[in-house]
């Protein structure tokens, strides 16, 4: 695939600098964050979320969307481990793996968030460090964009599910890659189970957030980097939120199963 090694590359030293560079013990999370639909919304979510309440509302109901409790999940792309460390405390499984390519991110969060059903290992989308049909439920929020190869991802996600496990999977695409991401989601030899575009979603999140990522944002960034980080943390203005408002960027989220 064109750019292929690009896009490893990029992700790679980006995701390590990050982590590396920013080490705030407070931000957990790497998402554009999720207002719930009406129907979704559930009182079983804690009140008190202090820190980063929108991107952790992406990971609650994508969560709610596969049985969790005493089962084995993996995550591909945990980052900072907020959402990881979310799901293994509220939703209870019997062991929470959080994978990332970038060793920094891995060490922080390991650092962050200490539970016992909770570790947070090294290891690529494209080659899953993990035996095969030993996971229950696959995680994979906002990070897919960023792999050389989806299609080598979804033979690993198939490799490593139990028969009937789940993929839950968010992700962005431009309205000229949604299609093909499509396509490669239904040829996965993965159940589609659920589409759903959820872009007016993340766009609300986004202005609902704006107010406290700005203020993150210049007290975590130097000042000569504010303008660049605000474009890649997408504040109300950003290409991203443009993009995701003129409709030609949408997000949306997924539920794929193995067959039984
Ligand atoms: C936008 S961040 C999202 C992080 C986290 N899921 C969250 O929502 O906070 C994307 C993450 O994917 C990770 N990533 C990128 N390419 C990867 C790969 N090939 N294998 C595993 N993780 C990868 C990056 O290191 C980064 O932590």
């Amino acid at each position: 695939m064109r750019f292929a090694w690009f896009k490893r590359v990029n992700a790679k030293v980006t995701y390590e600098l990050l982590a590396k560079k920013i080490p705030a013990t407070d931000w957990h999370f790497m998402n554009y964050g999720y207002v719930p639909n009406e129907s979704e919304i559930s009182n079983d979510l804690p009140a008190n979320l202090s820190i980063q309440q929108f991107p952790l509302q992406m990971y609650h109901y994508l969560a709610a969307k596969s049985p969790i409790k005493d089962l084995h999940v993996l995550e591909v792309g945990s980052g900072r481990g907020g959402g990881a460390k979310h799901i293994a405390s509220f939703f209870k499984p019997a062991s929470y793996t959080a994978m990332d390519l970038a060793q920094s991110a891995v060490d922080l969060a390991g650092k962050i968030h200490v539970l016992p059903n909770l570790k947070f290992i090294q290891g690529n989308a494209e080659s899953i460090p993990i035996d095969s049909n030993s996971v229950d439920v696959v995680v994979n929020v906002e990070s897919c964009h960023a792999y050389g190869s989806v299609e080598k991802f979804l033979s690993e996600v198939k490799r490593v599910l139990k028969p009937g496990g789940h993929l839950l999977l968010v992700d962005f695409r431009s309205d000229n890659t949604i299609n093909i991401f499509k396509d490669q989601l239904r040829n996965s030899g993965l159940e589609v189970m659920e589409e759903e575009d959820i872009s007016k979603n993340v766009i609300s999140s986004i202005e609902q957030e704006d107010e406290s990522k700005t203020a993150r944002i210049k007290a975590l960034i130097p000042l000569k980097w504010q303008k660049l980080f605000s474009e890649f943390a997408g504040v109300v203005g950003s290409r991203f939120y443009l993009t995701l408002k003129d409709g030609s960027r949408s997000y949306y989220r997924f539920v794929l199963k193995k067959s039984a």
